[in-house]
């Protein structure tokens, strides 16, 4: 488990030059435990930008950032992405190993077990091309939870499947999680996927401001066809809608 703790955090692309470009504004938010938090908004409105400053590939501007595991010691941190990036002269095994310290009998039983967890423990010998698009992002699951990381981090790890196998992966990945309790941060631009895997919800406003934090009440396991996901699910879109039109309009927000 981690904490994560994001205090007036601000990111500004090409400060001090005529083009620059203030991305994110004075963020704070912390994170802590077993939490499945997604950070939802707009395309172009951060969302990318602050995982990659709480992941440390991207630097920030101004303002606090700490990611440790619970113990304080620095956080281990697992990644899915949009694209699964396996590499495709490996075996899926062999990707899986690839992020692993070691490659001993424990680490490969662990790599089989979370194989197993998405359905692939009969796929491990396969090469990434002979996977379909929705087998490749399980691979890439598996492999960010069998790092059994503090932080698991993922950037709209379902936008390039279809409808189908992204709802698939969605219930896989609940199950997962529930196994794991792995603290997470989960970006989407899907209010409707937040309100089915998310306790918490943070709304990124364009101009990369915190519009609003949202608890989500709701027992699990959770699926769309579950009235209360869906009501709930209605009720964060109206909300965003407002936030899109107060934006439009040019109307303050606060
Ligand atoms: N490396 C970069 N250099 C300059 N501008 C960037 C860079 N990365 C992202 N941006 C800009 O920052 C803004 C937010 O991008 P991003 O964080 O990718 O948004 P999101 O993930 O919410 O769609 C966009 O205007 C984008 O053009
Ligand atoms: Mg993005």
């Amino acid at each position: 488990m981690a904490v994560l703790t994001v205090n007036n955090l601000c990111k500004t692309f090409g400060a001090g030059t005529a083009r620059a470009n203030r991305v994110l504004d004075h963020i704070s938010f912390d994170v802590r435990g077993q939490v499945f938090v997604s950070i939802v908004g707009p395309s172009g409105c951060g969302k990318s930008t602050l995982l990659n400053i709480i992941s440390g590939v991207e630097d920030h501007t101004s303002g606090e950032i700490s990611v440790t595991s619970d113990s304080g010691a620095p956080a281990r941190m697992g990644y899915v992405f949009q694209d699964p990036r396996l590499l495709p002269w490996r075996t899926v095994q062999k990707n899986m190993l690839y992020v692993q310290d070691s490659t001993d009998d424990a680490t490969t039983k662990r790599v089989e077990r979370y194989l197993d967890m998405v359905g692939l423990a009969e796929h491990s010998d396969y090469f990434p091309v002979q996977l379909s698009g929705g087998m490749q992002q399980r691979v890439g699951i598996a492999r960010a939870f069998a790092v059994e990381p503090d932080l698991l981090i993922m950037d709209e790890p379902f936008s390039h499947l279809d409808a189908i196998t992204a709802r698939g992966l969605r219930a896989e990945l609940q199950e997962i999680w529930a196994q794991s309790r792995k603290t997470v941060v989960f970006v989407t631009h899907d209010v409707v996927e937040a309100v089915e895997l998310s306790d918490r919800i943070i709304v990124l406003q364009p101009g990369g401001r915190i519009y609003e934090d949202i608890t989500i009440d709701l027992p699990r396991p959770r699926r769309q066809s579950d009235a209360a996901v869906a009501m709930l699910q209605a009720d964060v879109l109206a909300r965003l809608e407002q936030m899109r039109a107060t934006a439009m309009t040019g109307s303050p927000s606060e």
